[in-house]
This record gives C-alpha cells, structure tokens and sequence, in this order.
C-alpha cells in the first residue's frame, strides 16, 4: 500500500526521504516520488517504477531543501504511470501533496473543481487535494486554514501531508491511514547539525535509523510541522496532546544483514519472536497476560474472529484450539464481517488478529462489531497500530518489525499468543486451565529449541528443487493441520507465483480430488492427531498418481512411510505441531521462489499492509 515520508530541518531532506522510501519499500509499490520546498518553490520528482529508478533521476536533478515529502504508490485509482505517480500538485505548482487512503467522494469534487477552472492531469482521487486546497488558498485563506477546509471536504481514509512554497513547514493529517510522526530533538551539541528533525511517515521503519522516538497521531490530528518545532491540534484547530513514546524495536531489527531476503531473515528469527511472544506469559503453570486482568474473560460467552489472509489462518489455529478448550469460538473473514455480520451478544467478544493492526477490512469488521456493542481486543504486532488503539484490549504478539511482504514470523507469534490466549480465556470461563495446559506450556518453553532445529535440519531445499516443476501444489490437513495447509499454500501462490491450494483433508473426496494427478505433489501435514483418517487422505491421492510429502513429526512414522518425501520436524506437543510444520512449508515457499527468481520479499499485485477495503 502506499507509504508516506516527510522530512522537516535535516540538511538534505531528499536522502532522509530516500531512506524513507527505501525502508517502506517492503508494503508494496508502483511508483515514487519527492517533494521539496526550498525557497525557490516546490520541486516535484516522480516516476512509475522503483525507488531506485528514481535516485537515478535525482541524481541528475541536484533537488536539495530541509523540508519535502516522498511516497510510494501501490495503484488503486489510474494504472501505475508517472502522471499518476504522488507527489501532486495544483494548476500553480506552488503546493504538493502525499496521500494514503481512498478519497470516497473524489469524483463529485473533481467534477466541482473542474467547474471552477482546474485542471487535473492525474487519474488519481488524490488530485483532489491539491486543487481544493488551492480553491480555498485563492478564497483568501492561509495554507493551514485552505488545508484543514480541503480536509474537511473530503470523505474516505485517507492519511496526507502537504508542502506548499511560502512555508518552510509541512501540515498532515489522519483519518483511517496510518500516519506516525518520528521527534528527533538534536540535543546532542557535539552534531554537525543539533537541531531538531521532525518524520512523517505510514509506518516506523521509515525513519527508525534517525529517531526511536514516535508519537502515534490520532485519526483526524492536524499537525504543522516547521525546523522550529511542531504542534498536534484537532480539526478545529484545538491543540491536543500526544505523548511521544519510543519504540522498542532497533534499527538492526529492520535490516537485511547477511540474508538475501528479509523474508528468509524473518523465517530465521522465529526461535527468539517465539520467546518473546511466550516471556513471562506462562509462570509456574498458569497463563497471565500484563493487559490483562484476572477474571477478564469470566463473562464470555463465545469467541468470534476477523482476520485476514496469513492473519485468518493463525485465528482458524486459534479457534480450534478454543474449541477444544471447550470455548465456542468462530473466525471469519474480515472482509465478509464487515458486510454481513453473524449474530452476537454481550457474551460476545470480537476478536481481531492482525499483524499490521492498519489492515481496513479488519479494521472495519472490528468498527462494526464496537458499533453493536460488542467488547473487542486486539492480537497484533504494533504498538500504537489503529487496532491497538481503538479496540477495549490488547494482547501484543511481540514478533518484532516484519519487513518482508509474506508474513512468517508473525503466523507464528500470533499463534503463540493464540494459543496463551485460549488457555487463559478457558481458566477464566471454566475456572481452570485445561488439562492438557502442563504439558503444553513446556512444550511451549522448548518450542525456540524446537523450531531452531526444524531450520537447522530442514530438507525443504531439495524437496522444492524435486517438484519444481510441478503443475500445481496442494496442502491436506486435519483440526490445526488444516489452518497450516491453507497457510502452506498462500504462502507458496504469492511468493512463487505457482498454483497452490489448501484444504481440510476430508474435503478432498468432495471435489479438489478431481485435480490431482501425477504431477500435482501433496503436502500432507501431520501433527499427531487424526492419524488414522490422514492416512486415507494420503492413500486417495497416491491411488491417482500423486506423489506425497509428508510434513511429519519423527513420531508419525505410518505417514512417512505411506508418503514418498517427508519434511521432518520434531516431536512436540500435539497442539504445536503444525506451527513446526508450517515453519518447513514456510522454508519449501521460500526456495520455491528463488529457484524460480521471483522477487521474494516484494512479490508482484501485493502490499503488506492492506489499508483501502
Ligand atoms: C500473507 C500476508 C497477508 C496478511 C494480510 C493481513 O503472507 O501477509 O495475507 O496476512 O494482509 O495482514 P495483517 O495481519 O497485517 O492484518
């Protein structure tokens, strides 16, 4: 999705926004550009393409100034094109604008600024800002006045930053996008340049390497930010107060280092996001969470989640194991949710898992159910997200900055969590943890050891390099095997660009069985449970040719033997098998892609961070 930077008072904004961009890359994009305000008006450089595409059109521009914006357009409104490229301007040149979000009402107000003279050049919602803003400018009002009216006009999500040429300063405002404000106040005298640098940016990273320090605006804040200094008011021009807060996350946390790609960086660090998912979670055999009361969950009645893509596969593992706990529990599809709502009660709580907490449909599955009444929490990745915000709870996954656009680590943090969450939600409704709960809170405490060897020992390398050319690939699973095949398999389509599907394993006889054939490998993930019916499964489609790979713990050895490959991981607890399993699958995407050369961390069409509906 795009992503937004703004720089105020370094010495070469352009390299700050650079950077910026280039840490952004990772949502997903088309196109780039920069604006700067350097006292001989504003300089707009931008282009369909990549990030660096445009450095080498910089470079033979010489655009310097303190204070610019930069983003990344991943399309919604107009093809990826140069013109359709952000920053946009007015008919006058003199003001640039940023945007994030969809502007609802774009083509009423284009038909009203068309009427009154402007001329648009762009097939973008966006280019409405500028031009409203540039109406009101011509009515009489200041750049802050002419762009809190511009705003108020506008219907939609949307995050925006401005720079206009009488103001060394850039105005922002939020409504549904994400948009964080990075504070770097140069107290250090011994600098070349001690004084203050302001960010603007969608998410963290962007500025991560020059300030830790953030302050999580809030959906309709104004900001103004000048080199002088900043100040957060309102809509109606009210100041208010944001707290600045830092951030846990080190800049190393956000870079390659020695891997190719973020995506197998992220697959490596899943022993130390699991730790800190677990740390001080599971003492002395019960389960506490440091937002949560004890007692919280005592009225709860059933358990119903929205999520996304990898994020509904953690919430179907998350469910299941509610259910057995004896929780009832369903999860659906954000985006359906947010349309067509099943019955709820005050026993009710909505749960929302997502990684981002920035993506819309989730969002707007969980605005729907608070619009009902209904109590909602937040399982997710980031601090200071709009889910955190605005959700009643909060239970934070821990898994560190995500980078890579298919998402590994977090799955496994959030069904860490998930599983804490359901022994603590079932001690609360129950009065007691489950029986199984000993052993499955030290299985959870050798659970780093066990996925550090499932890495250190896996054969999914040659196990892609084996079926590589392989007409279509499919997952079968049973109870928490099932969330990891369809899992398995959407991480397979979107960084390899193969035909993958996913399916409970007793629904291949009511249909998927007609597309298996020799040359359609199976993926049959074993956790310990069900064994008896996978091994039908397995049998159905090796009976039509199709070779078998179990993904198995050593203990499954009826599997192996009825499959011809096996990823092994090791015996653990039932309940946490697949995650080990999905850590094999995760490693068999990822080789699959680089054996094809597919752009791993930036796959084509997605963006990590979905913040339009
Ligand atoms: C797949 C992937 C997406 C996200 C989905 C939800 O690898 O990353 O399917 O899981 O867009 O994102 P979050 O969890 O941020 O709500």
């Amino acid at each position: 999705m795009c992503g937004i930077t703004a720089a105020v008072g370094a010495d070469d904004a352009v390299s700050r926004l650079l950077t910026g961009l280039e840490n952004l890359e990772y949502r997903g994009y088309d196109s780039a550009g920069v604006a700067v305000a350097n006292g001989n008006g504003v300089e707009v450089i931008k282009r369909e393409g990549q990030v660096d595409e445009l450095v080498d059109l910089l470079s033979s521009a010489s655009v310097g100034g303190h204070v610019g914006l930069g983003h990344t357009r991943w399309s919604t409104h107009g093809p990826p094109t140069n013109a359709n490229a952000h920053p946009h301007t007015d008919c006058s040149g003199e003001l640039a604008v940023v945007h994030n979000g969809i502007i609802e009402n774009h083509a009423e107000l284009r038909d009203r600024l068309r009427g009154a003279g402007h001329t648009f050049t762009s097939d973008t919602d966006t280019e409405v800002v500028p031009h409203l803003v540039e109406e009101y400018l011509a009515d009489g009002a200041g750049v802050e006045a002419a762009f809190r009216r511009a705003v108020a006009d506008l219907s939609g999500s949307y995050a925006i930053a401005l720079v206009h040429e009488d103001e060394d300063a850039v105005y922002a405002t939020r409504q549904g996008s994400p948009l964080v404000f990075g504070v770097d106040e140069g107290t250090d005298p011994q600098s070349a340049s001690p004084g203050a640098t302001y960010y603007l940016a969608s998410d963290v990273p962007a500025f991560l390497e020059f300030t830790d320090d953030v302050v999580y605006l809030e959906d309709g804040d104004v900001v103004r930010v000048a080199p002088d200094g900043y100040d957060i008011t309102d809509p109606e021009g009210t100041a208010v107060e944001r707290p600045v807060e830092s951030v846990e996350w080190s800049p190393d946390d956000v870079e390659k280092g020695t891997f190719d790609h973020y995506m197998r960086k992220e697959i490596d660090e899943q022993p130390t996001a699991i730790a800190q998912a677990v740390r001080g979670r599971a003492e002395d055999g019960r389960v506490a969470f440091e937002s949560l009361s004890d007692g919280a969950f005592a009225d709860v009645e059933r358990v119903q989640f929205v999520a996304c893509g990898t994020s509904y596969h953690a919430a179907l593992y998350g469910a299941q194991l509610l259910r057995d706990r004896g929780i009832p529990a369903r999860v659906f599809l954000a985006s359906e949710y947010a349309t067509t709502a099943p019955p709820a009660d005050d026993g009710t709580i909505l749960v929302g898992v997502t990684q981002s907490g920035e993506t819309a449909d989730t969002l707007a599955a969980l605005r729907r159910g608070r619009s009902e009444g209904l109590r909602t929490m937040a399982v997710t990745n980031v601090v200071g997200s709009t889910a955190a915000r605005e959700c009643d709870e909060t239970v934070f996954i821990r898994a560190g900055p995500e980078i890579g656009v298919a998402a590994t680590k977090t799955f496994s943090s959030q069904v860490v969590t998930l599983t804490l969450l359901a022994e603590r939600i079932r001690r609360d409704v129950v009065g007691s943890h489950s029986e199984t709960a000993p052993e499955l809170l030290d299985a959870l405490s050798e659970l780093p050891s066990a996925v550090g060897s499932t890495l250190a020992d896996s054969s999914a390398e040659s196990v892609a390099e084996r079926y590589g050319d392989s007409d279509a690939y499919f997952f079968i699973g049973r109870g928490t095997a099932h969330p990891v095949a369809l899992e398995g398999a959407l991480k397979l389509k979107e960084i390899s660009y193969e035909h993958a599907e996913g399916f409970p394993a007793g629904e291949l006889k009511h249909g998927p069985l007609a597309l298996v054939t020799p040359n359609t490998p199976v993926f049959a993930v074993a956790t310990g449970a069900h064994t008896e019916k996978l091994l039908g499964s397995i049998e159905e489609v090796s009976a039509r040719g199709a070779p078998v790979i179990a993904v198995a713990p050593r203990s499954e050895q009826a599997v192996a033997e009825a499959a011809d490959d096996v990823l092994w991981v090791p015996d653990s607890h039932p309940e946490l098998v697949g995650l080990l399993a999905n850590v094999q699958l995760q490693l068999l995407s990822y080789h699959t892609a680089t054996l094809l050369d597919r752009p791993v961390d930036k796959p084509r069409n997605l963006a990590k961070s979905v913040t339009v509906e």
